[in-house]
């Protein structure tokens, strides 16, 4: 299986516990390298760019007041099949269905507040990485 890299956000109900580095270390048994790391305060216009796929979704208005509630940390992680290894650990969007031993079964509050992002294929890790990373920030 090919290393490959993919991009996480802990989202603002997350660094609002103060649950970032419990969320890295979950993150990190689960075979994740953290290349890439910064905290920020996303503004609106990035909240929007970066959700814009999801825009004509019901939530849409919802999600990026959340997102932009407080303080994220933007993450490039690096292992064996990135991508489905971090959606592994992440577990389902509503933490109701998430299986136990992961993330949001652990420390998500809700469908909404559900404490991590994670990229959904190779390509929007890309894209996704290369919204919020210069190439020099990433440190394999
Ligand atoms: P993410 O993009 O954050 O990794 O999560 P995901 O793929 O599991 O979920 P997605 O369908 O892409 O939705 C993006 C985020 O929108 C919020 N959401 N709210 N109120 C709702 O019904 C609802 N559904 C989704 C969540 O924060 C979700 O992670
Ligand atoms: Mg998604």
């Amino acid at each position: 299986m090919a290393v490959t890299r993919t991009f996480s956000i802990i989202k603002p109900d997350a660094t609002r516990r103060n649950l970032t580095g419990a969320v890295t270390k979950m993150l990190e048994d689960a075979g994740l390298r953290v290349v890439a790391s910064k905290r920020i305060h996303m503004t609106r216009e990035q909240a929007e760019g970066f959700y814009a796929v999801h825009k004509e979704r019901s939530f849409f208005g919802e999600l990026v007041d959340f997102m932009i509630s407080g303080p994220v940390v933007v993450q490039v992680l690096e292992g064996e099949d990135a991508v489905k290894r971090n959606r592994d650990v992440m577990g389902a969007t509503n933490p109701a269905d998430a299986d136990e031993g992961t993330i949001r079964k652990t420390y998500a509050e809700s469908i909404e507040a559900n404490s991590v992002h994670g990229s959904d294929s190779d390509e929007n890790a890309k894209t996704e990485i290369e919204f919020f990373f210069a190439e020099d920030e990433i440190v394999g």
